[in-house]
């Protein structure tokens, strides 16, 4: 991680707040200076914070295990294990770096239903026993592996409408969940719930309602087996900023409702979720620079616009990260990014059709398809936001280009609730020397030039601060 750009009054910003796009430009600025015009990003990781709370207020009886895959930067899951989150890790490499920042346990749920039988053995290794499954070879893995594990069963959903389909590949019917438990009774392992994943940018929040239906009538099954049955997953799928159609709090409002229904508060039933893109998506901005730009007609032969003189061409700027790096998410999250300029547009500015390209020589890093904008020039910077999810995470180092900076930041407020709230969940300390210097955020200045622990940690913020920071958003 780089270090942490403290954004306060130390660097010229009053307490009341700042606006990332601020700590963006002001990076620009610099970077404009040099030759290296590197892509770089901008971490808001109040924004991490902001949406802790937002969760815990709409979805008060979820804790969130959050979804290590979506963003694995270790300053997210220290910001996230700061404020009491557990952990979904899919593979041995997850569950090994939450663990070296401290992580304990009882928070990590192993939740990939296929796993590599070494995976399984070096999770039994390292205590986490929480852990999913959907098919029989995978019990008898367990069994074999880790009978001291405490199994999930997971449920497939109609995820027809998500984005990302989950359950064409993982998930039981009920049907299979029947002879699933059957069969993990005659192995001695202990199935102890059942989880579910509503499909990744799911647009149909009713989904959720029908799938806790049907984890209750899993659940009436395992006791017929003898099973006692007390954790409810319902996986991620939530929106992970408010620029769409679908917002988080109308997935809560239908959420809360079937959990009422089907597992009342004083069934005693503990409830987690695995969100991801919920946590990171809007935290993250991108910033590009042009490195190469062409003019291009439409030569084909016979159109239109050649004869009537009309075509005025299309731009293609080429930018320095592209589909094999941040913007990976093209083809594998299925997204749809558009820059922001950082320039101002004049209200009659000539506006020209354009194409965005990546850096690479694969005629595949395209970018954006077909968009409207002010010409641009080689050096000149575009933005785009809501890269938090899905996108680091899967990056390559295709041609040698390497994976952008990033920049993260904090307000004063932000960090000293961050570090109220940490006393509160008693936060064992990462091992620093594992952790690679990424601890909890530390309150400093970029590159560490002016370190002011000892008295950021000794400011206190009452617990009212966090409803105030609720209702009155401080960073923007
Ligand atoms: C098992 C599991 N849990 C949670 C997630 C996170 O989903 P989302 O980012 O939609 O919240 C995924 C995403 O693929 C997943 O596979």
């Amino acid at each position: 991680m780089q270090g942490l750009l403290f954004v306060a009054s130390c660097c010229g910003y009053n307490t009341e707040g700042f606006n990332a796009r601020d700590i963006l430009e002001r990076k620009i600025n610099e970077v404009s200076l040099s030759d290296d015009k590197d892509a770089f990003y901008v971490a808001d990781l109040g924004d991490i914070v902001k949406k802790h709370l937002r969760w815990h207020r709409a979805l008060p009886r979820i804790t969130p295990f959050y979804a290590v895959k979506c963003n694995d930067e270790k300053a997210v899951v220290m910001t996230l294990a700061a404020m009491g989150a557990g952990f979904d890790c899919a593979s041995k490499n997850e569950i090994q770096m939450v663990q070296s920042l401290g992580i304990p346990v009882e928070k990590i749920i192993y939740a990939n239903p296929c796993k590599q039988a070494s995976q399984i053995k070096y999770a039994a290794a390292h205590g986490v026993q929480l852990m999913t499954f959907d098919s029989e070879v995978e019990l008898v893995k367990v069994a074999r592996c880790h009978p001291e594990a405490k199994l999930v069963v997971r449920i497939a959903t109609d995820d027809s409408k998500a984005v990302c389909r989950l359950s064409v590949k993982f998930g039981a019917t009920l049907k299979t969940c029947r002879l699933l438990l059957e069969r993990a009774k005659e192995l001695k392992i202990d199935v102890i719930g059942v989880s579910f994943h509503v499909g990744s940018g799911c647009t149909d929040a009713q989904i959720f309602t029908q799938t806790i239906a049907d984890a209750r009538l899993v659940f009436d099954m395992g006791a017929e087996y003898g099973f006692n049955m007390h954790l409810l997953d319902i996986g991620g799928g939530f929106p992970g900023s408010d620029d769409g159609k679908f917002k988080f709090e109308e997935f809560a409002a239908v959420i809360n409702p079937a959990l009422d229904r089907y597992f009342p508060a004083d069934s005693g039933i503990k409830v987690i979720s695995e969100p991801g893109r919920f946590y990171v998506a809007s935290a993250f901005t991108l910033a590009v620079n042009i490195i190469a730009k062409k003019l291009v007609f439409n030569e084909q032969a016979g159109s239109d616009d050649e004869e009537d003189g009309s075509d005025e061409g299309t731009f293609m700027y080429y930018v320095n990260d592209g589909v094999y790096g941040s913007f990976n998410c093209i083809l594998f999250d299925h997204a749809h990014v558009m820059p922001v300029l950082l320039k101002r547009q004049k209200s009659d500015e000539k506006l020209y059709s354009n194409s965005i390209w990546g850096p690479t020589c694969d005629g595949l890093d395209r970018i954006v398809e077909c968009c409207n904008l002010p010409e641009l020039q080689v050096g000149d910077w575009m933005v785009f936001e809501n890269m938090g999810a899905y996108t680091l995470a899967a990056a390559s180092t295709f041609n040698g280009f390497q994976r952008p900076q990033i920049h993260y930041v904090m307000s004063r407020p932000t960090w000293q609730l961050i570090q109220q709230i940490k006393e509160d969940v008693h936060l064992p300390e990462a091992d620093s020397h594992n952790a690679g210097g990424t601890v909890l955020p530390s309150c400093a200045w970029e590159s560490g030039q002016e370190l002011l622990s000892s008295s950021c940690t000794s400011a206190r913020v009452s617990l009212n601060y966090c409803m105030e920071f609720l209702n009155q958003p401080v960073d923007n």
